[in-house]
């Protein structure tokens, strides 16, 4: 299972609106294998398909090593999203700290609702309906963003952004060193 080049902050592919995946495949189920070595390999807890380059609204998630040590955190060990869609928003908003894959090294506080209510298809092509709350919840919300085509940057203030202006140049250029194989924006060609 080869691990896959991370599209980085601000590949146009990050902004895309994905597409309804149509069928189960063999090719597929590869591309969740791929995405989970991928997402483990970069440390992550959670790989959406755009940011393996991949324009289908799918996920893959595991939190277990932020809920490991939190009591009241359940630990659901590793999750396939196949045409996610979130069913309910509740609770308080609360605001914690949040990274992603696709922007090394930028870490700020996202306010999101406490919980979450999405049914979707798991790898099997069985339909769920999962009510998650605290990291789970966050986790999910984070990636279902990303089949829109959202960031979690965009939800920061101008002064906030500013403050990452620099760092955010430098991933856009491909000159930030990062740890595991990234793929920097393609450069359009003008002829
Ligand atoms: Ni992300």
């Amino acid at each position: 299972m080869p691990v896959l080049p991370i599209v980085t902050f601000n590949d146009p592919v990050l902004r895309e609106k994905t597409k309804p995946v149509s069928e189960n495949s063999e090719k597929l189920q590869t591309l969740i294998d791929d995405m989970f070595e991928t997402m483990y390999n970069s440390h992550g807890v959670g790989l959406a398909a755009p940011q393996v380059g991949v324009e289908l609204r799918l996920f893959v998630m595991d939190a277990d090593a932020v809920t490991a040590d939190l009591e009241d955190e359940e630990d659901l060990g590793k999750i396939a999203m196949i045409n996610p869609e979130i069913l309910e928003l509740a609770g308080e908003s609360v605001r914690m700290e949040e990274g992603c894959l696709s922007i090394p090294d930028v870490r700020d506080e996202v306010s999101r609702a406490e919980q979450v209510t999405v049914k979707y298809l798991d790898r099997n092509f069985e339909q769920q309906v999962l009510k998650a709350s605290g990291w789970v919840s966050r986790v999910i919300q984070h990636e279902y963003d990303h089949l829109e085509g959202k960031l979690f940057i965009d939800y920061l203030s101008a002064f906030r952004r500013r403050l990452h202006r620099s760092m955010l140049k430098k991933i856009e250029s491909g000159t930030l060193p990062v740890e595991y194989p990234v793929r920097p924006k393609k450069t359009v060609s003008s002829g």
